[in-house]
């Protein structure tokens, strides 16, 4: 039988052409704030049909930044789920707010809508969904309820590239949505974050606060003369995005489409796999979307005890897997013994994913699905 290279859990999907491009970038000697930033924002803004994006360095930068431009701090409230990666509550913390944490479906994996409504005090300023693991939220429904309580949809789509709701792309829904680059990713420039907006003075406060609050770009400071100066403003901050990694998200936008369509594939067979078992339950989405499969999740059902013995007979098999999505609030910084949140703290102990990324052979899939196949901690109905 032939050797089946080693099984990565999630790995960009880079060949020859990044290499190439982030090459062509450095010895232009023009690495960060040139043209190849622009071009990416364009390429996202008319991806997700919204007016503006832009670039920065991670989500959690992004995020902070949109938050500072709401002037969301002490003495507010930020609606979130537990059930996410920490970066979403970790940066209504850094601006001295309060983060408020909201159950999810266990289904979806997503905000549960009641509980937000719930939750709304007259302290609340902003809701945080999140399309969690790619996996659209119920976005028209939380901006209808936002808006009747004056309150702001910041959208954390950092794992929904390429996800669709209604038909549409995620990121044309809110005014505002945060997608990251980070190796995991759909697309990847190592670390990266792209916001966009449908709100003009957002994206132009946005622009000057990744940038030190300076007037001026460095493109604009290139072509002008040097008495022309620039000002500062406001106080700004350093989130900028490398032309070095927008030249490398260009490539990687090229490649979207072949990336959608291999992630789905492997997520059909997996679905395939677990239909019929009595101990797993596998992730579903509403009939109005098409999440990415940027990752895939199950949940063991029946204890607690078949997840992590499930887990260490994979790594005994070579085979990498990963607990399921975190809950905040049983995590240090946010630890409150008041509140229980059932969903969460089940997809936290008793989730797990599997590999997924479009270099993912067939083979690679069989072999993971024949171990599993294999363990006692998996039962299938009759
Ligand atoms: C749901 C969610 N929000 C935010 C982030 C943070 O993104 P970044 O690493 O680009 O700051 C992540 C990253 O894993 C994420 O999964």
């Amino acid at each position: 039988m032939p050797k089946i290279p080693k099984i990565h859990f999630s790995q960009p999907f880079y060949d020859i052409n990044e290499g190439k491009i982030a090459q062509e970038i450095i010895l232009s000697r023009w690495v960060c704030g040139g043209s190849f930033l622009k071009e990416l924002e364009d390429k996202f803004s008319n991806y997700c049909k919204i007016e503006y994006a832009i670039g920065v360095s991670s989500w959690t930068t992004g995020a902070f930044l949109v938050l500072k431009a709401l002037n969301i701090g002490p003495n507010d409230e930020v609606i979130l789920p537990s059930s996410t990666f920490i970066a979403t509550a970790n940066v209504v913390s850094l601006v001295g707010a309060t983060p408020v944490f909201v159950d999810v479906d266990l289904e979806t994996g997503n905000i549960n809508f009641e509980d937000i409504e719930k939750k709304i005090t007259s302290k609340t300023k902003a809701i945080i969904p999140v399309d969690q693991l790619g996996n659209p939220c119920e976005i028209n429904k939380i901006n209808i309820l936002a808006k009747k309580h004056n309150i702001e949809v910041i959208q954390d789509t950092a794992c929904a590239l390429g996800s669709f709701f209604n038909g549409e792309p995620v990121g044309s829904h809110s005014k505002i949505s945060i997608f990251s680059m980070h190796a995991r990713k759909i697309i990847t420039t190592g670390e990266g974050g792209i916001v966009v907006t449908s709100c003009k003075h957002l994206a132009k406060n946005l622009k000057l606060l990744r940038h030190q609050g300076m007037s001026l770009t460095d493109n604009q400071r290139k072509s002008m003369p040097p008495t022309v100066y620039e000002t500062y403003p406001i106080v700004g901050f350093n989130a900028r995005l490398t032309d070095i990694q927008a030249g490398i998200g260009l490539v990687q936008f090229k490649k979207l489409k072949k990336i959608l369509k291999r992630r789905q594939e492997i997520i059909k067979e997996y679905d395939n796999f677990f239909k019929n078992t009595s101990n797993i339950l596998v992730m579903k989405h509403g009939k109005n979307s098409q999440p990415n499969g940027q990752s895939y999740q199950i949940i063991f059902t029946k204890s607690k005890n078949d997840r992590i013995e499930m887990q260490n007979y994979l790594y005994k098999n070579n085979i990498p897997s990963k607990r399921g999505v975190m809950a905040c609030h049983l995590e240090a910084p946010y630890k409150n013994t008041n509140i229980k949140l059932l969903n969460s703290e089940i997809i936290a102990t008793q989730g797990m994913q599997l590999p997924i990324h479009p270099d993912l052979t067939n083979e690679q899939q069989s072999l993971v699905l024949e171990i599993i196949k294999k363990s006692p901690f998996f039962k299938r109905n009759n």
